[in-house]
């Protein structure tokens, strides 16, 4: 299940992102729990004012943290206004949790967000950030450096 990501996941998010295995993939790599927190604070904020924002994403059944997923502002990407992005939990890769979370938020998100495209951004380490964006959707663009490093860079865009 979906549920806005904020504060009250402050515990379960700090031990994802504080672990090397699944950050070594994402740019930036490891957060401390100062900065989870500030993140969690900011994706509250942009819940309240734009209607959308990153997902926790938990077990329907138990209700155990499993990642995030979810839209971001980007002022870093020429001609991107939102990413898309998507970090599972180590134990759960390779279940198909974040093809079946990332196609429901993405359809979700062309309800809350008006613009016609959504970017997302993969590191050069990640092997499966891009088999993953194809699968849900997103096609490749040109690289570019963001952030310092030259990474992927995949976008969908709204249908009609
Ligand atoms: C990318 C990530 C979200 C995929 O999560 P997941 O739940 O394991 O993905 P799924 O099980 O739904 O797999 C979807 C597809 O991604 C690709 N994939 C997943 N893991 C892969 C790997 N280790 N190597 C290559 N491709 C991989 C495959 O094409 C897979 O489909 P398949 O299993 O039928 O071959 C997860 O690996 C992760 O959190 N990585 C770190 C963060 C990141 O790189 N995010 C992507 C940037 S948006």
């Amino acid at each position: 299940m979906l549920l806005p990501l904020g504060s009250a996941d402050l515990d379960e998010a700090a031990a994802l992102f504080a672990d090397p295995r699944v950050m070594v993939h994402v740019d930036g790599g490891t957060r401390d729990r100062a900065t989870t927190s500030r993140l969690l604070q900011a994706n509250e904020r942009c819940w309240k004012n734009e209607g959308w924002g990153l997902w926790a994403i938990r077990d329907a059944t138990s209700g155990a943290f499993i990642g995030q997923g979810g839209l971001q502002r980007i002022t870093e990407l020429q001609d991107a206004d939102v990413e898309f992005s998507a970090i599972i939990g180590w134990r759960n890769w390779r279940k198909g949790i974040a093809t079946e979370a990332g196609k429901a938020i993405v359809y979700d998100a062309w309800e809350r967000f008006t613009g016609s495209q959504i970017h997302a951004l993969v590191h050069p380490d990640s092997a499966a950030g891009g088999p993953f964006l194809r699968r849900i959707g997103f096609r490749r663009n040109d690289d570019q450096l963001v952030r310092g490093e030259m990474l992927k860079v995949w976008h969908t865009q709204r249908l009609g």
